[in-house]
């Protein structure tokens, strides 16, 4: 994919640290997280049943803000990568979407969408 492939979905303001909100971008619906001052995109798209994470509008992240988490059987994930620690979908990973922050925005791509 090339970058030109990107759009803007939001303002770097827009999100704020330790949260996640979703945007739908063409066809796919894309969690974008802030942890650790650093910005992160996914599909929202649990790898357990390939459903999504949430039941609640921007709802994706644990109490203290230090994991994304699937409301559905309460698998546990990185921010930073993804990756599944604890729940049934364990040692499995979100699916990343690209993601650039260009000046106050955040700009986003398309992911492989999963099998
Ligand atoms: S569907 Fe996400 S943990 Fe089961």
């Amino acid at each position: 994919m090339s970058g030109d492939d990107l759009q803007a979905v939001c303002s770097v303001h827009d999100v704020a640290d330790e949260s996640a909100r979703e945007f739908q971008v063409g066809d796919q619906a894309v969690v974008v997280v802030k942890f650790d001052g650093q910005f992160h995109a996914y599909l929202n798209w649990c790898p357990h049943l390939g459903i999504e994470l949430n039941f609640m509008p921007d709802q994706f992240m644990d109490d203290e803000g230090r994991f994304l988490v699937c409301a559905n059987h309460g698998a546990l994930f990185e921010p930073e990568n993804g990756h599944c620690l604890s729940g049934p979908c364990s040692g499995d990973a979100l699916t990343a979407v690209p993601l650039e922050v260009r000046g106050e925005e955040i700009w986003v791509g398309r992911a492989e969408a999963p099998a």
